[in-house]
C-alpha cells in the first residue's frame, strides 16, 4: 500500500510537496513526472500532514489521513499580527478565581486545540490529565503541603525554606497559594524517553493557556505542584499517570475573578544578535 496517492488531473507537479516534506520520503525528479514516495517511505514518514495541507491544488491524499480530516483554513479567521500580539501580551496568571465550573465541552474544546501544538518529530505523545472537581484540586493542594512540611526540616538552601514556610503558613491560616482556589487543574505529562517530553508538555500547555484566555478564561501555571509530581509518592500514586509518563507540568483553570487592565513591563529580551 502505498503512503499517499496523487490525482493527476488536480496535480500541477510544482514539487511543493517534494520539497516541504521534513522528512524528505517525498521525491520529484523533474517537472514531468508525478511525486511519487521514495522506497520505504512509511519509515520515515513523521506524518505530520504538510505535503497534504501545503498542496493548492488538493491534490495529494495520504493514506492514513483522510481529505475530509484536512479542512481548508478559514483564511478571513486568522487573527491580525496585532490582534495575535495584544491576545500575547494581555495573558495573565490568574490566581483569583470565580467557583463557577467550567463546561465539559469547553475543556475538550482547549484539549482539542492542544493537538495542534507542535511536537518533536510529530509524536504527539502529550497526555492530558483532568481533574474536573474542586475538592479533588484542593485534595491535590493538600498533598502539596505535606510535601512541603516533610522537605522543610531537610532542605539546606535558605531562600526555598523561606517560600516553603510562608506558603504553608499561609496555608495554615486558610490561604490556598498552590492551587489558588482554581476549580480546575489540566496536569499534562508524556513518556520521558522521547526527545524533547518537556518541551512538548511546555508548548501544549502553552497553547492551552492562550486559547483560554481568548475564551475568558484564567490559567496559573502550578508550579509547586508540578515539582511535587514527580517526587512526592502518595501525589504520584493519585495521579496515576500512564506507564513511563513523567508530569511535566499543569495548569489551574476556572474563570477569572478579576479583569486585568493594563499590561505590566517585562524586562528587554536578552539577546546575542550575530
Ligand atoms: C514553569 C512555571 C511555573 C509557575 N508556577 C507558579 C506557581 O506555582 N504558582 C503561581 O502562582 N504562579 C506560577 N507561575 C506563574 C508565574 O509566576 C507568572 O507566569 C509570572 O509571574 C509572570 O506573570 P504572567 O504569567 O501574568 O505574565 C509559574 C509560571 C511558570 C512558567
Amino acid at each position: 500500500m502505498s503512503l499517499f496517492s496523487i490525482d493527476q488531473k488536480k496535480c500541477k507537479r510544482d514539487g511543493i510537496c517534494a520539497a516541504e516534506c521534513p522528512a524528505q520520503v517525498i521525491v520529484q525528479p523533474d517537472k514531468n513526472s508525478y511525486p511519487s514516495p521514495i522506497e520505504h517511505a512509511e519509515e520515515f514518514c513523521i506524518n505530520c500532514g504538510h505535503c497534504v495541507a501545503v498542496c493548492p491544488h488538493g491534490a495529494l491524499v495520504l493514506e492514513k489521513m483522510s481529505f475530509t480530516e484536512c479542512p481548508e483554513i478559514q483564511k478571513e479567521l486568522l487573527p491580525s499580527s496585532a490582534a495575535a500580539r495584544e491576545l500575547l501580551l494581555a495573558r495573565r496568571s490568574i490566581r483569583q478565581y470565580q467557583k463557577k465550573i467550567v463546561p465539559q465541552k469547553v475543556l475538550d474544546d482547549l484539549l482539542d486545540v492542544a493537538r495542534y501544538a507542535p511536537t518533536g518529530s510529530n509524536k504527539q505523545q502529550v497526555h492530558w490529565t483532568v481533574f474536573r472537581e474542586p475538592d479533588d484540586v484542593h485534595q491535590l493542594a493538600v498533598q502539596v503541603i505535606d510535601f512541603m512540611k516533610i522537605m522543610l526540616p531537610v532542605t539546606t538552601d535558605e531562600a526555598t525554606v523561606r517560600r516553603f514556610r510562608r506558603i504553608v503558613d499561609a496555608w495554615d491560616r486558610g490561604k490556598d497559594r498552590i492551587m489558588r482556589g482554581a476549580p480546575h487543574l489540566i496536569v499534562v505529562s508524556s513518556p520521558s524517553d522521547l526527545s524533547f517530553p518537556g518541551a512538548d508538555c511546555a508548548i501544549a500547555l502553552s497553547y492551552v493557556e492562550l486559547y483560554a484566555f481568548a475564551k475568558g478564561l484564567g490559567t496559573c501555571w502550578a508550579g509547586y505542584f508540578t515539582a511535587a509530581a514527580s517526587l512526592h509518592e502518595p501525589l504520584i500514586k493519585v495521579l496515576n499517570l500512564p506507564p513511563g509518563h513523567q508530569c511535566f507540568g499543569a495548569v489551574m483553570l476556572g474563570y477569572p475573578q478579576y479583569r486585568y487592565h493594563r499590561i505590566p513591563r517585562r524586562n528587554d529580551p536578552l539577546i546575542t544578535w550575530r
